[in-house]
């Protein structure tokens, strides 16, 4: 089912600072900031070679990042994101194989217009898994 990884995603307080961190230290392409106000995120990619990075930081009080924040406060590793060919092939799957799907179930748009869902952490190991049809 999984194709190439898209991205990983790491969880930030302050976007502009991890924008300049990564810019002054690594020189890297990273593109403009974008508010998805569906996911309570302002996101930016770090664009490499054979992946992205995604740099998140919360939007909103409900915010679905922020507690991740307030545990780990200067940020973390929060997400990765597989490229799967048929999404919805991908949920019957998953709902054959006992997996939690956040949310209703239903694939949303994602940072790259692409529909995503997210499978609960409990299911890999504590790994958040973020899965886009491309
Ligand atoms: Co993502």
């Amino acid at each position: 089912m999984l194709e190439k990884v898209n991205h990983i995603a790491i969880a930030v307080p302050s976007l502009s600072k991890a924008i300049l961190n990564y810019k002054s230290t690594f020189n890297c392409n990273i593109s403009k900031p974008l508010k998805l106000i569906d996911h309570g995120v302002t996101t930016a990619f770090i664009t490499l070679q054979n992946t992205n990075i995604e740099l998140l930081e919360p939007l909103g009080e409900n915010s679905p990042i922020r507690r991740f924040l307030e545990r780990n406060n200067n940020g973390g590793i929060h997400h990765i994101c597989y490229e799967v060919k048929d999404i919805n092939l991908s949920i019957k799957s998953l709902i054959k194989n006992n997996c939690k799907i956040l949310g209703d179930g239903i694939p949303r748009e994602g940072a790259n217009g692409k529909p995503v869902i997210f499978i609960h952490p409990s299911n890999f190991n504590g790994t958040l898994i973020e899965l886009e049809q491309i």
